[in-house]
């Protein structure tokens, strides 16, 4: 399968994308991850990536599409992918199109996860992540690592990321309505969109996506 997952910034989707990715047997793809993991080996693109990160902006196409193309490269898109954080605006959007067009390939599914603003807020607010690999996440208070600040996953350090920061969430919010929202109009009038309530226990909320997915298999 091949599916997108959108939603605002602390929705859920790295939490969700590493259930569902592992149910489906399918890679998760975290444009968000890539970035965080050029950042901490100091690589150019995470030079560049960084500062648009801190100040909550979306990275530049010119850099985004490259990076997200030569990972599914990877992956082999005809084997499936779960992609997260990516496509977040109508160019990159139409650049999935058309790179998936080229190898005759199509989406399955693009969920939505619909959570109001104020529990985003107190998501990231409580957010930590691990500092050797960023897509292992856990919450202060709603998914609590068994020894406070280290990772179940891999037993790295938790810590806040730079840009969950009140002021850059703001603007990666107001940056959410006005680039990445347009998006969802643009599945649904490939009618590929599927909303999914996000409130409520992790668990829940990979069911009620694991339904919808299998309802449209
Ligand atoms: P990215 O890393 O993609 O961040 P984001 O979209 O802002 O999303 P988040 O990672 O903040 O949240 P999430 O939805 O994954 O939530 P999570 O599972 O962690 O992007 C960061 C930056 O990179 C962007 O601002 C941009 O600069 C750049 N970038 C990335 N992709 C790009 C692209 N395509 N183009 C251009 N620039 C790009 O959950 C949040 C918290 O809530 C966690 O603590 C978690 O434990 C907790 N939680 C999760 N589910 C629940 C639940 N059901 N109940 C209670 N708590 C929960
Ligand atoms: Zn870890």
């Amino acid at each position: 399968m091949r599916i997108v997952l959108v939603g605002p910034p602390g929705a859920g989707k790295g939490t969700q994308a590493a259930y569902l990715a592992k149910n489906l047997a399918i890679p998760h793809i975290s444009t968000g991850d890539l970035f965080r993991a050029n950042i901490s080996q100091g690589t150019p693109l995470g030079v560049e990536a960084k500062s648009y990160m801190d100040a909550g902006n979306l990275v530049p196409d010119s850099v985004t599409i490259g990076m997200a193309e030569d990972r599914m490269e990877q992956a082999d898109a005809a084997e499936g992918f779960l992609l997260d954080g990516f496509p977040r605006n109508l160019g990159q959007a139409e650049a999935l199109d058309e790179y998936l067009k080229a190898k005759n390939l199509t989406l399955d599914a693009v969920l939505d996860l619909e959570v109001p603003e104020d529990e985003v807020v107190k998501r990231i607010a409580g957010r930590r992540i691990c500092r050797k690999d960023s897509s292992h996440v856990f919450h202060a208070e709603y998914n609590k690592p068994k020894t406070a600040g280290v990772c179940d996953v891999c037993g790295g350090d938790l810590y806040q990321r730079d840009d969950d920061r009140e002021e850059t969430v703001r603007k990666r919010l107001e940056v959410y309505h006005t680039e990445t929202e347009p998006i969802i109009d643009y599945y649904k009038a490939q009618d590929l969109v599927v909303t999914i309530p996000a409130l409520g226990k992790v668990e829940e909320v990979t069911k009620r996506a694991m339904a919808a997915l299998e309802g449209d298999a």
